[in-house]
């Protein structure tokens, strides 16, 4: 019988995932490989020649097939790491993408020019990772996270607790402040932030496979403008805002202008500003809420 070593494996995969125009099919095959063989990626290099076992030829075929028709590389390794740590992951949460993590450097930075404990919302926090991130990296502030999905919230649940979070993080089932007003009375708070849903529906239709057959549509679609929930977050928030509190979300790469109208024209905001990503494209708007009259 054929021996398979991991150097050979990972040529074949890289070369069957280009074939399939899997994206980025290197860093891909390297992903499912230590998945399969459970091994580090350093590993992959240091351990080149040995000869991969039967049965994790087996997994491994099973998880190359799936890949192959575009199921996500994270939904099928259950993992994906955003600002530098781990997250769990199901297909019941959006995968965490790189671009997010503008909206946490961000955030830490206004955090880190305030003083005494700082009060977070996360709205739609899906797996969790805004909230996880910004608490493992500014000590002294509570969050609450909420989202409308309760198995989006389970996953966050765990990565609240693989994280060490759960005394500074607090998860609420419902819809954008719904909750927070349920939950904790008339809370103020130091900082908003939210990825909300932004997709239009004809950008919804038009997104790769590997996104519309696998992500929830809930985590993605916001009506015909794509603009639904940033227009209703953008209508409640200064209420729930402390005076020169921010509110910062993540919009999409051509929302910036009618955003920044949304939010001047909100009345209860000052200082608004959208910034670029790094590569070049409308994605954070920012807000201060103005002190009330
Ligand atoms: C773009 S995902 C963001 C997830 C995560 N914060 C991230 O950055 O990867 C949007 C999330 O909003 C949630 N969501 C959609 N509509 C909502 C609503 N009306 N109220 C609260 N959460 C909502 C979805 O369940 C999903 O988890």
């Amino acid at each position: 019988m054929e021996s398979w070593t991991i150097q050979k494996l990972l040529n074949w995969v890289t070369e069957y995932f280009t074939g399939k125009s899997v994206d980025s099919p290197r860093l891909s095959a390297e992903w499912l490989l230590c998945y399969a063989l459970g091994i580090k990626r350093i590993e992959l290099y240091t351990q080149f020649n040995k000869i991969v076992g039967q049965e994790q030829l087996l997994q491994l075929h099973e998880l190359v097939k799936r890949a192959g028709t575009h199921e996500p590389i994270a939904y099928l390794t259950g993992k994906k790491e955003f600002y530098s740590l781990e997250f769990e992951i199901t297909k019941d949460c959006l995968i965490p993408r790189p671009e997010t993590e503008l909206l946490v450097e961000r955030a830490i930075e206004f955090l880190r020019t305030r003083n005494g404990e700082q009060f977070i919302c996360d709205l739609c926090t899906g797996c969790g990772c805004v909230a996880v991130a910004i608490a493992r990296n500014f000590a002294n502030c509570r969050i609450v996270a909420t989202d409308i999905s309760d198995t989006a919230l389970a996953i966050a649940e765990k990565n609240i607790a693989r994280h060490g979070l759960m005394n500074r993080i607090k998860l609420l089932q419902g819809d954008l402040f719904e909750p927070v007003i349920a939950g904790l009375g008339p809370a103020k708070f130091d900082l908003i932030v939210c990825n909300p849903p932004y997709v239009s529906e004809p950008d919804y239709e038009k997104l790769t496979p590997n996104v519309k057959d696998f992500e929830p549509k809930s985590a993605l679609a916001a009506g015909q403008d794509g603009l639904d929930i940033i227009k209703r977050i953008i209508a409640d928030a200064s209420r729930h805002l402390k005076p020169t509190g921010i509110l910062m979300l993540e919009i999409g790469n051509e929302q910036g202008n009618e955003v920044q109208k949304l939010l001047e024209t909100a009345g209860c905001f000052s200082d608004v500003k959208i910034e670029k990503d790094y590569s070049n494209l409308d994605r954070l708007a920012v807000a201060v809420a103005k002190p009330a009259k």
